[in-house]
C-alpha cells in the first residue's frame, strides 16, 4: 500500500501537516547532503517520538565486528559501516519549564518543504503551549554545496501571543551511536579539544578523526544572556531571553566539520574555514549554496510536461543522487542508502556499476565515472586476496558483494559466497564506460587488469559437466535473492561467458593496437596467453544455459519449471511485501522473483536478442516478479518500452521514480533507495527516450507516455553537451559544440550541427 501523504509539486517535496506515524519515513525523505556529508531530517529540537538519528560523513567508517549465528570459514571478520556522526543540527528550545517536543506539543500548523531547486530544507509550524499561547517557528537548513564542510541551520521564533521566557540552546553533540551496532558498542572515542567551540572524536579501530566547530549568532532586540556549556562530547551555547507577542528571535548555527580522511590538517583547515564563514550571514550563505544548485540543475534536470507526479519523482531522484556522490575522490563510492540511513552500512554494492555508472557517465564530468571504475581497480589486489580465501588461485579476483575499502563485509553465505554475478557487473561497467566515452585508454591503464582477474575467476568457478558435455556454474545466487544456492542461474552463466569473451577481445585488440603496453600488463599479471585464452574460449563455446522448449524461454535456473507457477497478482495483498510475511523457506520454494534476473541480462545484452525474444521473456517473468528490490522496476520499465508495452513502462516508471516518496515497499523509514534512483534516470533516458550508443553513435528511439506533453533532458556525450526534447509531435536535438555529430533517431542517421528538428517520428 503506497503512502501518498506528500503533496505533488514539480520542484518541492511538501508535507503540509505533521504525520507522527510517518515521522521516520519523512526523516529519510527530507534528507539533505552534499556528497561530503549528509543528514536525515531529524528535528533540531528535542523529539521524544520514533526517530533514527542520522548524520553521516563520507569515508568515515567503522569495522563493526561480524555477528552471525553459525560461523563459516571464509566469512569476513567485520562489517564496515558509515557511522552515525555528531549531531550538528541540535537546538533545544524551551519556554520557561516547557520544552518544545513535537511528540507532545499541540501543533496548529506544520509544513516541511524540501526545495530541490535551492537544496534547502525548511519547516514552519505554529504550536500552542500548555497555557494556550501560540508561537510560530521556522527552521531552515542545508549542507553547503560550495563549502562542503559547512552545515547551516537558521531558526526563527516568533511569538503570536506568548509573553515569557525563551531559551535556545544550540549545540554539537558527539555522544552518538549507531542503532545497528552489532554489540551495542560506541564507535567513537572522544578527544579533548583546546578549542572552546568544538567537539572532537576519533573512530575506534579505523582512527578517523572528526572535528566540528560551531559559530553561533543569536539575534534579539532585547537584552539576553549567553552561557556556554561544554563536556568532552558536547559543546553548546544557550541563549536565555524573554519574548513578547509580535517579537522575533533568531539563531544561526554555522558548523564546520573537518576530518582526517579528507584533510591533511583538520584543525588548521577547520579554523580557516570557520574564519571564512564567520562574518557571513544566513542569507548570503544560502545564496551561494543555492546558486550552485540552480546552475547544476541547468545541466542535470529532466523536464516532464503534463505529469507532476512523474516530474517530481525524477527530480527528487536526481537531486538525491547528486546529494550523495559528487565523484571527486576515487576512494568514495555510493552506498545503497547514501547518507540517509544505516541499512547497508553505506558500503558499495554491484548497484554502483549496474545502475549508477550510466547516470554519472551522462550527467557529470567523465572523470566522475572514471573514479567509480578506478575505485575497483584500486581494490584489485584485495579482490584477488578475497578469491584466494575462497580457494581460487593464479590471480583470480572476486570482488566483494559489500565493501568499504575493498574487503568483503557481507556475511551471509548465500550472498557472500554465492552472489558472484557482481563480478560481471564490474566488468560490464568497464565496457559501458568505453562504449559511451570512446576512451579506450582506461583499458590499458587499469581496466584490462581488472577484467583479467574477473575472467580468471569465472574460468575457475565453472565446472565441466561430463553428462552435458558443457560448462556449468553450480551453487549460486542470482540477482533474484529469493532463490539461493541454485544451479546454472541463467544471468550468472550469461554474464560469466560474456566476461570471458569480452576480456579475450580486449586483450586481443590491446595486443594489436598497443603491443608494448599490452605485453607489459600481461607479463605483470603472469598471463599465459595461449593457455588461458584457449581455455576461456572453450568455456565460452560450451557454456550451458537452462532453457524450456515448451515456453521457449531461458530459465532463471535449473528446475525453475518444477515450481508451482502462478502470477504475483494472485498473492493476497495483505502478505505483501513477502519478506515481511512469509517464512524464508516459503519464499525460496515459491516462483516469485524479487528483482529482474533473466530480464536484467536481457537489459544488459539486448543487442544479442531480438525484440520477440525479449517480449516472450518479459511476458513470462514480469507476472512472477514482486519487485521487492528497489533495483527491479526500472529494468522492467526500460524493457517494457523496448517491447512497446507503454502502460507497463509507465506503471514501472512511477514505481521506481516514486518508490520512496510513496513508500511503495514500506521500508523508506530505514533510508532512501539511492542507488535505485539512478534506475529512474535510466527509465527516462534509456526507456522513454530509447537512448543507446550504437557503434560509437548516440541513438534515440523515443516513446513518451501519452499524457506527457513533452520530455526533455541534457546529456554529456564525448565533448558535447546535448539537449534533447521529445514532444508528441517532434524531436528537437541541440548542442553547444562546434563540431558536427552524427546521431541516429528512429534508425535514421542525422548530422547534428547546432540544432536538429525531426518531425512526427514518434512511434
Ligand atoms: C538487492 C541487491 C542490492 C542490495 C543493495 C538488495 O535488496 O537484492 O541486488 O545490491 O539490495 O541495494
Amino acid at each position: 500500500m503506497i503512502k501518498a501523504y506528500l503533496k505533488k509539486d514539480p520542484w518541492k517535496i511538501i508535507e503540509d501537516q505533521f504525520h507522527a506515524d510517518y515521522s521516520m519515513v519523512s526523516e529519510s525523505i527530507f534528507s539533505i547532503g552534499n556528497g561530503y556529508m549528509g543528514q536525515r531530517a531529524n528535528f533540531e529540537e528535542t523529539y521524544s517520538g520514533e526517530s533514527l538519528q542520522g548524520s553521516y560523513i563520507s569515508g568515515v567508517y567503522y569495522p563493526d565486528k561480524t555477528r552471525v549465528g553459525w560461523w563459516k570459514n571464509g566469512y569476513p571478520e567485520y562489517f564496515a559501516k558509515v557511522l552515525n556522526s555528531l549531531n550538528w543540527i541540535g537546538i533545544n528550545i524551551s519556554f520557561g519549564d516547557e520544552e518544545l517536543d513535537l511528540n507532545t506539543a499541540k501543533i496548529h500548523e506544520f509544513s516541511r518543504v524540501l526545495n530541490m531547486k535551492s537544496g534547502v530544507l525548511s519547516r514552519t509550524m505554529m504550536i500552542e503551549l500548555a497555557s494556550g499561547k501560540k508561537l510560530e517557528l521556522t527552521f531552515e537548513r542545508f549542507c553547503s554545496y560550495n563549502t562542503k564542510e559547512l552545515g547551516v541551520v537558521n531558526c526563527v521564533v516568533k511569538s503570536i501571543d506568548y509573553e515569557g521566557p525563551l531559551s535556545l540552546d544550540a549545540y554539537l553533540d558527539f555522544d552518538v551511536r549507531n542503532q545497528d551496532s552489532n554489540y551495542d558498542e560506541m564507535f567513537w572515542d572522544l578527544i579533548d579539544t583546546d578549542h572552546s567551540n568544538s567537539v572532537y572524536a576519533k573512530t575506534k579501530k579505523t582512527e578517523f578523526e572528526v572535528l566540528a566547530s560551531l559559530n553561533c549568532e543569536y539575534k534579539s532586540s532585547t537584552p539576553f544572556d549567553k552561557t556556554i556549556h561544554q563536556s568532552t562530547a558536547i559543546y553548546g551555547e544557550r541563549f536565555t531571553d524573554v519574548i513578547s507577542p509580535g517579537q522575533e528571535k533568531s539563531i544561526l548555527k554555522k558548523v564546520i566539520i573537518t576530518t582526517s580522511f579528507h584533510h591533511d590538517n583538520l584543525e588548521l583547515q577547520n579554523q580557516t574555514l570557520r574564519q571564512s564563514v564567520r562574518t557571513k550571514d544566513f542569507k548570503s550563505l544560502k545564496l551561494s549554496h543555492s546558486d550552485i544548485w540552480e546552475k547544476k540543475w541547468d545541466e542535470i534536470d529532466i523536464k516532464i510536461e503534463g505529469d507532476v507526479a512523474a516530474q517530481q519523482g525524477v527530480r527528487y531522484n536526481i537531486f538525491q543522487l547528486h546529494q550523495t556522490y559528487s565523484g571527486e575522490d576515487a576512494r568514495l563510492n555510493i552506498g545503497p542508502k547514501g547518507f540517509t540511513g544505516e541499512k547497508y552500512g553505506g558500503s558499495t554494492y554491484w548497484d554502483t556499476e549496474a545502475y549508477c555508472l550510466p547516470f554519472y557517465l551522462s550527467t557529470s564530468d567523465q572523470k566522475v565515472a572514471k573514479n567509480l571504475l578506478q575505485y575497483r581497480h584500486n581494490h584489485l589486489d584485495l579482490a584477488i586476496e578475497n578469491a584466494e580465501k575462497l580457494g581460487f588461485t593464479q590471480g583470480a579476483a572476486l570482488y566483494p558483494m559489500v565493501t568499504m575499502n575493498g574487503e568483503e563485509c557481507h556475511n551471509e553465505w548465500e550472498i557472500t559466497f554465492e552472489e558472484i554475478h557482481r563480478n560481471g557487473a564490474i566488468a560490464y561497467a568497464i565496457y559501458d564506460y568505453t562504449q559511451y566515452t570512446g576512451d579506450d585508454s582506461y583499458l590499458l591503464d587499469s581496466g584490462m587488469e581488472v577484467l583479467i582477474g574477473i575472467a580468471r575467476f569465472w574460468a575457475q568457478r565453472v565446472n565441466y559437466s561430463k553428462r552435458l558435455n558443457q560448462y556449468v556454474i553450480l551453487g549460486v545466487t542470482g540477482p533474484n535473492e529469493y532463490e539461493n544456492n541454485v544451479n546454472n542461474n541463467w544471468y550468472t552463466n550469461y554474464i560469466a561467458k560474456w566476461c570471458l569473451d569480452y576480456t579475450h577481445q580486449v586483450i586481443q585488440s590491446a595486443l594489436e593496437n598497443n603491443p608494448m603496453k599490452a605485453n607489459q600488463i600481461l607479463v605483470k599479471n603472469n598471463f599465459d596467453s595461449e593457455r588461458e585464452l584457449n581455455h576461456w574460449k572453450e568455456i565460452s563455446e560450451k557454456m550451458y544455459f537452462p532453457y524450456d522448449e515448451q515456453e521457449s524461454v531461458f530459465l532463471q535456473q535449473d528446475g525453475f519449471m518444477d515450481k508451482e507457477i502462478y502470477p504475483a497478482s494472485e498473492i493476497p495483498t495483505d502478505v505483501i511485501p513477502l519478506h515481511h510475511h512469509w517464512s524464508w523457506d516459503r519464499i525460496l520454494r515459491s516462483c516469485f522473483i524479487k528483482q529482474a534476473d533473466v530480464l536484467q541480462g536481457m537489459y544488459f545484452f539486448e543487442d544479442q536478442f531480438d525484440v520477440d525474444t525479449i517480449r516472450r521473456h518479459f511476458h513470462f517473468y514480469e507476472p512472477l516478479t514482486v519487485h521487492e528490490s528497489s533495483l527491479s522496476p526500472c529494468v522492467h520499465s526500460i524493457l517494457a518500452c523496448k517491447i512497446g508495452d507503454n502502460d507497463k513502462a509507465y506503471e514501472m516508471y512511477l514505481r521506481t521514480a516514486r518508490l520512496d516518496l510513496d513508500d511503495y515497499n514500506n521500508d523508506t523509514r530505514d533510508g532512501l533507495h539511492i542507488t535505485s534512483m539512478a534506475g529512474t534516470w535510466l527509465s527516462i533516458v534509456k526507456g522513454f527516450g530509447g537512448m543507446r550508443v550504437k557503434d560509437g553513435k548516440l541513438s534515440f528511439e523515443p516513446q513518451i507516455p501519452e499524457e506527457w506533453k513533452s520530455l526533455s533532458f541534457k546529456i554529456k556525450f564525448r565533448n558535447h553537451n546535448i539537449c534533447i526534447l521529445f514532444s508528441q509531435e517532434q524531436i528537437i536535438l541541440s548542442k553547444d559544440s562546434a563540431e558536427p555529430l552524427e546521431i541516429i533517431v528512429n534508425n535514421t542517421m542525422f548530422t547534428l550541427r547546432d540544432q536538429l528538428e525531426v518531425a512526427a517520428l514518434l512511434a
